[in-house]
């Protein structure tokens, strides 16, 4: 069952529509990224969900009670604890007072306050810092202040906006596997948000793609990545050849599609992804570097191969690239780095008919 339920949920501000009348669900433990482009609404809507905007439509239902459709439900009673885009942590106040802040204004007893502070921090690899000012640690270790302060007062949902946008590319990694280990072990339902696909990726359960306010796609990463819904998300996640072309009549002893391009009159897919296929649309053939085959020499006769010239080689440490000119078409192939051939070479590219997909 979800634990947290968006529900046609609409926010405007002033002209702009920041969520254009999303629906979601996310289950209970579950960890839900919102990925998308800057100003697409992630944001806003995690603000919504923690209660610091009032939506114009919709509700939002958390563990079964309504935020909005019976009364506004106030932030500091939604059981939600938020680590920020710049995770805001107060310069003014060593870390203990950072994390304990939330309990204070609880009312919480001193010595339960002290129990819970430390355990907290131990929680998240802080033990023996409480001390510091937020000025004299790193970049990692504020950041883990602010996770500590949000999971303080033991959330039933936890929130996260782009918590690891200021550390470094290496820290960044790291602290994926950690927040996500963390949030597992303590099975709080979360909902991540991030521009990063690779971040996205690695850290969700299931991804919601946002575009323009709108969610576009909800899946693993695995789903989204083989079965992009169009050709906005295959472009965000992961990289994909678009090769535009007209469909036209295939022929009759196929079950394919056929697709004019610039290159070729025909190229085939076979791909169940394929929808709409009314001869004389315009629409994308869509295909991963890593299932472009790349022949030396010419390989037996076949639908979809096409002859080429290596344009550009890119060695990337662990791939090595061909962007080849087909016919002034650039295809994009990962290949095996024992491949000899150098820029200027010829090469052959079969594109799977059942590797090709159709995007509009
Ligand atoms: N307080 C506000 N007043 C006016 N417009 C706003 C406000 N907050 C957000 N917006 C607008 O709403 C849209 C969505 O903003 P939002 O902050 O949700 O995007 P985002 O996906 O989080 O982007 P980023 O990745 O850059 O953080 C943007 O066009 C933004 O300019
Ligand atoms: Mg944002």
């Amino acid at each position: 069952m979800a634990f947290i339920e968006i529900k046609n949920l609409l926010k405007r501000f002033k002209k702009v529509v920041a969520v254009n009348h999303i629906h979601l669900e996310v289950k209970q433990g579950e960890m839900l990224t919102l990925l998308g482009p800057s100003g697409c609404g992630k944001t806003t809507t995690l603000r919504c969900i923690a209660g610091l905007e009032t939506p114009d439509e919709g509700d939002i239902v958390i563990d079964g009670k309504p935020m909005l459709s019976e009364g506004f439900i106030h932030s500091s009673k939604r059981g939600i604890g938020m680590v920020f885009q710049n995770y805001a942590v107060w310069p003014h106040m060593r870390v203990f007072n950072n994390v304990a802040y939330g309990l204070k204004l609880q009312k919480i007893h001193k010595k339960s306050i002290q129990e819970r502070v430390l355990e907290v921090l131990e929680l998240v690899g802080m033990k023996g810092l409480e001390d510091r000012y937020p000025s004299q640690l790193s970049g990692g270790e504020q950041q883990r202040v602010a996770l500590a302060r949000a999971l303080v007062r033991n959330p039933k949902v936890l929130l996260l906006d782009e918590p690891l946008s200021n550390l470094d590319a290496k820290l960044r990694e790291s602290m994926r596997f950690e927040i996500k280990s963390l949030v597992k072990r303590m099975g709080i339902t979360s909902v991540y948000v991030t521009h990063d696909q690779a971040e996205a990726m690695v850290i969700s359960d299931r991804i919601a793609v946002m575009e323009s306010g709108n969610i576009v796609q909800v899946g693993t990463a695995q789903e989204i990545y083989k079965k992009p819904a169009n050709k906005f998300v295959a472009d965000f996640i992961g990289t994909m050849n678009f090769i535009s072309g007209e469909i036209v009549q295939a022929p009759r002893d196929t079950d394919a599609v056929c697709v004019r391009t610039e290159f070729a009159e025909k190229v085939l897919c076979t791909t169940d992804s394929v929808m709409e296929a009314t001869p004389g649309k315009k629409v994308y053939i869509s295909i991963r570097p890593e299932d472009v085959e790349v022949f030396t020499e010419q390989p037996q006769a076949r639908e979809n191969l096409f002859k080429g010239i290596i344009a550009h080689k890119a060695y990337l440490g662990n791939f090595l690239y061909f962007f080849v000119d087909v016919n002034g078409t650039r295809i994009q192939a990962q290949v095996q780095h024992n491949l000899p051939q150098d820029e200027g070479q010829e090469v052959h590219l079969f594109l799977d008919p059942q590797k090709c997909m159709i995007l509009f």
